[in-house]
């Protein structure tokens, strides 16, 4: 028996304003997708914007459902539309961004568990990193170099 530990890395930023020049429009991207989310159960709107390596930017926004579980978050939204469009592109780097109408999100939102596992997918396919950054309205950002940072012991197509 040998207890072990993970250590993830990740860097942060102490505002939007100090991220990279292309990273910031990718969050300016991101929030104007924010504008057309579909959050009327939750009030949580989410913009995501893809970078490709063609430069090409994909967006997605959480799109919900009277039936909850049927909604989708930004991120899936995103990645999904970029793979069918651009099937054979790497990814190069994703951004996630939020405004609530009901209080304002001063903390990093970070992806949800279905969405790190299907973002771990394209990662796994074109065995290249994705860069992943996420944030509130306002405060820090958080970026994290890899998906398989953010999920480790993950399911992937090594099993199957
Ligand atoms: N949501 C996202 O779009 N991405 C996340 O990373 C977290 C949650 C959405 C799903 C739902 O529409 C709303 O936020 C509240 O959970």
């Amino acid at each position: 028996m040998k207890e072990q530990h993970l250590k993830t890395p990740f860097t942060t930023y102490s505002s939007q304003s100090e991220l990279p020049e292309d990273v910031i429009r990718l969050v300016e991207k991101a929030k104007e997708a924010i504008s057309t989310a579909y959050a009327p159960y939750s009030h949580f709107h989410v913009g995501a914007a893809v970078l490709l390596a063609n430069g090409k930017i994909v967006v997605g926004n959480n799109q919900e459902n009277a039936a909850y579980p049927s909604g989708m978050c930004a991120e899936r939204v995103a990645i999904w539309s970029a793979a069918s469009r651009y099937p054979d592109e790497i990814v190069k780097k994703i951004v996630i961004t939020v405004k609530s109408s009901l209080k304002q999100v001063n903390k990093p939102v970070a992806p949800c568990g279905a969405c790190r596992q299907t973002l771990l997918e394209y990662e796994v396919k074109q065995k290249e990193p994705i860069e992943i950054y996420f944030m509130g309205e306002t405060g820090i950002v958080i970026q994290s170099h890899s998906l398989s940072d953010l999920l480790p012991f993950a399911f992937d197509q090594s099993y199957l």
